[in-house]
């Protein structure tokens, strides 16, 4: 276990953490680590390092491994760096059959990037995802809260080239979609 001391939540999280955990019956708590990991993820950078997990698991008061093996299952959960504009382009059937690959491939070449990677000015973190909800309008992509349908490779330059002339980026990372 890695030492936690300097990482903690700020007031305003410690009391959205404390109205989450009352949502349990006492012992339950580990059931409140998906909300938790998403406010760790929105107040340490975006992503889940080690020390970051092991302090969310000192706050559940459960072993740090639960926290690893539930954090490294679900991609909506990042374990490494990413960039301000998390670009999640769903990759599962009905969006391939549409052209998720295009998509992807003329993402890669627009920015420079393969999946997986982030741009050398740490703007952009271009990853796929599984289905995300949004068969019907297929291919599709998720930045931040907001979905982006039927896509275009010249609907994606005109996104790349919004998020691009962005200053403030915080609205678009990922971590910001925590319901409460
Ligand atoms: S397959 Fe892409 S949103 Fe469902």
């Amino acid at each position: 276990m890695t030492d936690t001391k300097t990482i903690e939540f700020s007031a305003t999280t410690k009391a959205l953490v404390d109205r989450i955990l009352k949502r349990y019956p006492e012992g339950r708590q580990k059931s409140a680590l998906l909300p938790l990991l998403h406010l760790a993820q929105a107040e340490f950078g975006g992503w889940l390092s080690v020390p970051t997990m092991d302090y969310v698991a000192s706050v559940l008061n459960i072993k740090p491994i639960e926290v690893y093996e539930v954090a490294s299952f679900y991609t909506m959960y990042n374990l490494n760096p990413v960039g301000k504009c998390l670009i999640e382009v769903c990759r599962t059937g009905p969006c391939m059959l549409r052209g998720a690959n295009d998509i992807i491939e003329h993402i890669e070449n627009k920015l420079g990037i393969k999946e997986g990677e982030t741009t050398a000015d740490g703007k952009f973190t271009l990853k796929t995802v599984e289905c995300l909800g949004s068969c019907g309008t297929a291919p599709m992509l998720q930045c931040g809260a907001d979905y982006y349908e039927n896509l275009t490779n010249e609907k994606v330059d005109k996104l790349i080239e919004k998020w691009n002339s962005i200053n403030d980026h915080s609205t678009y990372m990922r971590s910001n979609r925590v319901e409460l």
